[in-house]
């Protein structure tokens, strides 16, 4: 098996009977409003060669992964393959794009590539709130685990592992994040920086655990960061220093390397190739003197080279009519009607303050049973409030792009009281669609209480806690850590009080805390379990 790095999330893979893409990534106006470009530029690598495969995947619709551009230049005979997720708002999106020969592929289901054997599988995050998914490949007699952005669970690479025949050769985790928080929230400093500290460190110890679970023979960190190349958002391409949010792929290699010996890692940019089983890399030489600790000259050449690209993104987010708000009262009444599930949860006010011609100050009152919207807001209390200028507000509320696209174009700014994560405000946004919330609300009703784990902190202290977090169903058994009275869930950083279950930093279900456990009863509990 010979693979490619692409940059960002995307890898070629080779052998004699294959020629696969993965999540390739290419457009020159980047991604996400023109926000997101790739980091280093992977454009050398866009050649009919390199389109010229029998199957392409892409794991899921951010625009980082899903790139129509490419998508709509493949050969005809190039089949593309999704994961099977609740809704088909994934597929209608690439056949609304013209993209025919689409193939949906369930949950582990080996889907067969050639006649030689080859094969690969979907392996999507636990909890369809997030329609994220990995993909592992077994080509060549080799195997590849391309995880995507999903937070895959321990368990789930276990049997990733087991299913390529009890040896891993490769997986490629995400390490450097896709979140508009708290960059874009309206922090005093220093609180910015113990949440991206938090954020970045969080992620890092995740994925050290999973790979510490799963133990392929090699780590690669990938999928991340972008850089930032229009002005308006330029000053985010800091955050890729401590303590920002965005580690590169050196910081990330290196903490692996120092606190997962027992794994070896690497990281590879745009062009580099590897080669199994021999573990041949060669390097692409235009990277020889390409450091991630100095970039701003880079950077600066990289913008100039990206500014007729730039240009054309605004050139098609021209200024909206004066319609803007009647259409996006219209489409608040949409979403009102998806998810009495959802509203309940959700239940707060979200204040859009919309600048520029065809804007406004837009209230919408969010549950508990249907959506309100006032084009005349402001007078009241809000929860919740966005900023955001109308000329990127406007493809949303048209359906040309989705709300999480906006999001993570980082083109906007946000407030909140009080300062609590609501999962379901951004569930409702994202997945807009009622077979999606349908099976967010199945899921989660459905969960099975019964069962528990014993959690210990540093101190001692011990508590019989539910063994599923309430959020989205990482097993506390190894995705917990207990602090000063907290468990903090490792799948998203959520923290429960271990007094009464309630969760602190977001919108989310109590944790299940049947009782603190005294020393001498420890031993006969966790037998039971
Ligand atoms: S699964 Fe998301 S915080 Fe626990």
């Amino acid at each position: 098996m010979l693979i490619t790095s692409l940059g960002h999330a995307g890898l070629r893979v080779e052998t004699p009977e294959l020629r696969l893409l993965m999540d390739p990534w290419l457009a020159t106006t980047g991604a996400f409003q023109g926000a997101w470009h790739q980091f280093p530029s992977n454009a050398h690598l866009d050649t009919p060669e390199l389109l010229d495969c029998d199957w392409v995947t892409v794991s899921h619709e951010h625009l980082d992964h899903m790139d129509l551009s490419v998508l709509s230049r493949l050969p005809e005979r190039t089949r593309v393959l999704i994961p099977r997720y609740p809704s088909k708002v994934f597929l209608r999106r690439l056949r609304d794009a013209g993209i025919a020969n689409v193939i949906e592929v369930s949950a582990w289901q080996r889907f067969p590539l050639n006649t030689a054997g080859d094969w690969l599988t979907f392996i999507p995050e636990q909890s369809p709130m997030c329609h994220d998914a990995g993909v592992l490949v077994c080509a060549g007699g080799a195997s590849l685990l391309h995880c995507n952005d999903a937070r895959l669970s321990v368990a789930q690479g276990r049997r990733a592992t087991v299913e390529a025949g009890g040896r891993l050769d490769v997986m490629a985790v995400q390490m450097s994040g896709a979140s508009w928080h708290p960059i874009c929230y309206e922090y005093p400093r220093e609180v910015a920086e113990r949440l991206e500290t938090e954020k970045r460190v969080g992620k890092f110890k995740a994925v050290t655990r999973l790979l510490r679970g799963v133990a392929p023979l090699l780590a690669v960190p990938f999928a991340g960061p972008p850089c930032f190349l229009d002005p308006v958002v330029r000053h985010h391409n800091p955050t890729s220093r401590s303590p920002g949010i965005f580690p590169d792929l050196e910081q990330a290699a290196g903490w692996l390397a120092e606190r997962l010996p027992g794994v070896p890692s690497t990281y590879w940019l745009p062009g580099d190739t590897y080669e199994l089983p021999s573990g041949r890399c060669v390097r692409e030489p235009r990277w020889q003197d390409f450091s991630f600790a100095d970039t701003e000259a880079y950077l600066d050449r990289y913008a100039a080279e990206r500014r007729p690209a730039l240009e054309a993104v605004y050139a098609a987010h021209p200024d909206p009519g004066d319609d803007l708000g009647e259409r996006f009262a219209e489409h608040f009444a949409r979403l009102g009607e998806l998810s009495t599930y959802f509203l309940e949860r959700i239940a707060m006010t979200v204040r859009f303050e919309v600048e520029g011609p065809g804007g406004g100050c837009w209230d919408v009152q969010l549950g508990p049973e249907r959506a309100r919207v006032s084009l005349h807001g402001g007078d009241g209390a809000a929860q919740y409030r966005f900023r955001v200028a109308s000329r990127w507000l406007d493809p949303v509320i048209a359906g040309r792009v989705g709300w999480e696209d906006l999001l993570l174009s980082l083109r906007f700014s946000a407030w909140r009281s009080p300062d609590l994560y609501n999962d379901y405000l951004v569930g409702l946004l994202k997945h807009a669609d009622a077979d999606a919330l349908e099976a967010v609300a199945c899921y989660e009703s459905s969960r099975d209480s019964g069962e528990t784990v014993v959690v210990e902190g540093p101190d001692g202290s011990r508590y019989e806690v539910g063994r599923y977090c309430p959020h989205a169903g990482e097993d506390l058994t190894h995705g917990a850590v207990v602090q000063d009275g907290v468990l903090r869930c490792l799948g998203h950083n959520f923290d429960f009080d271990l007094s009464s279950g309630q969760c602190l930093n977001a919108r989310c279900d109590p944790l299940q805390v049947k009782s603190e456990v005294a020393q001498s009863t420890l031993s006969s509990q966790i037998s039971r379990q």
